[in-house]
Order: structure tokens, then C-alpha cells, then sequence
């Protein structure tokens, strides 16, 4: 484990936990919740970005730990890597009440701590999970003109750079991906979910 790593995510964890002025904090506490960080290798090569934790994930603190999240690992096993290899993570870091879509102004709040996580683990590619987490991810790292709907650019990969902590650009491939929870509410997703995923291969 890299100590410096270690400590940046810890410092946004403890700075989570904290959160009060966020408009999901109260939310959180009234239900016994967590706030989300992420998890998984911190020297990751790929890096999974959901959208928002839903209630199983809000109550362990872990992300993607429900009925998405095993389809999530079986997908990332599929492509001969282990869950742990890679680092998993979401947009917004607190559950919104009734599983509802996040809103633009929480993506706002939240989006900076996904950031910070790009520049402490500096991973080469971001598979964003969904269409609000593939929106930001791509606007923020100037694919804006890339930006189609994701039934137009599921399973494609762009290439970008983000700026690290020494203000130099390092290589970052984006690949846009469905949301697994689409999977469970129709089957026939898991083929493209499985295709898409391929691309992935090459980063393995
Ligand atoms: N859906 C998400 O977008 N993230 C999670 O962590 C779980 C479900």
C-alpha cells in the first residue's frame, strides 16, 4: 500500500464523513448511512465511475455491493481481471432519497472528490458507468465534443489526458459503458454489457 495514497483518500473520507453542508448529509445520518468513498487497488489501471450508492451500498459503505454490483464483478471477472485489481467508485458519494437520479447541483458538489481520487490514483483508463456518470466524466476532461447518447457510444473508448499533481498531462482513455443495473431490468443487456466490456482487454 502506498502511504501518500493511503492518506489523500483518507483525508477525503474523513472530509465525507463531515460533509454537513451537502444536501444529502441529513438524509445520511437520519437513516444510519455511509457516505460511499470507493474501493479497491489504489495504483489501479482502470477505474469504474457509477452514478450515486443506492440503499446497500449507503448501509455498508461500499460501492456497487447490491444486485448491480454482482453483475458489475462478473462483468469485471469476465475480462480476467479480479474486483480488487481495479479501483470503484461513483459521481456522488451519498445515497439520494428513493434511489431518484442525482441532481445537477449534487453532481456539482460531489464531482470535485471524484477529482481528487483521478489525481492520487492516477489510473489510465475511466470506464464510466451510465449516462450521468460518462456526461461529467467527459465534460470534465474535454470530450465534450465527443459527448453522443450512450446508445450511440456504449463500448467506445476516447482518448484524453488529465493534469496531475505536478501539473503535467498523463494519458486517459475514456470508455463509455451502460449502467449494469440496466442488465437487471432487461436480461438481453448482459450480451452487450459482455461485448462492451472487451474493449477493457487491451488495459488488463
Ligand atoms: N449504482 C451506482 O451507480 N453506484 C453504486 O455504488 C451502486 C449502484
Amino acid at each position: 500500500m502506498n502511504p501518500s495514497k493511503y492518506d489523500a483518500l483518507k483525508r477525503i473520507r474523513d472530509e465525507l464523513l463531515a460533509f454537513s453542508h451537502s444536501p444529502l448529509y441529513e438524509y445520511r445520518t437520519a437513516n444510519g448511512y455511509l457516505p460511499v468513498v470507493g474501493e479497491g487497488s489504489h495504483d489501479a489501471t482502470i477505474m469504474f465511475v457509477g452514478e450515486a450508492p443506492g440503499q446497500n451500498e449507503a448501509k455498508t459503505g461500499r460501492p456497487f455491493c447490491g444486485a448491480a454490483g454482482t453483475f458489475l464483478t462478473e462483468l469485471i471477472e469476465g475480462i480476467g481481471l479480479k474486483r480488487e485489481q481495479v479501483y470503484i467508485t461513483n459521481i456522488v458519494k451519498d445515497r439520494p432519497p428513493e434511489n431518484r437520479d442525482p441532481t445537477p447541483e449534487e453532481i456539482a458538489l460531489y464531482s470535485p472528490f471524484l477529482d481528487r481520487q483521478v489525481k492520487i490514483i492516477k489510473p489510465r483508463v475511466i470506464a464510466t458507468l451510465g449516462r450521468h456518470s460518462m456526461g461529467y466524466v467527459m465534460r470534465r476532461y474535454d470530450l465534450d465534443l465527443e459527448l453522443e447518447p450512450i446508445s450511440r457510444i456504449h463500448g467506445k473508448s476516447f482518448e484524453t489526458t488529465f493534469i496531475d499533481e505536478n501539473n503535467e498531462p498523463q494519458p486517459l482513455t475514456v470508455v463509455a459503458l451502460y449502467h449494469p443495473a440496466s442488465a437487471l431490468y432487461n436480461g438481453g443487456m448482459r450480451g452487450t454489457h459482455k461485448q462492451d466490456f472487451e474493449i477493457l482487454k487491451k488495459f488488463v
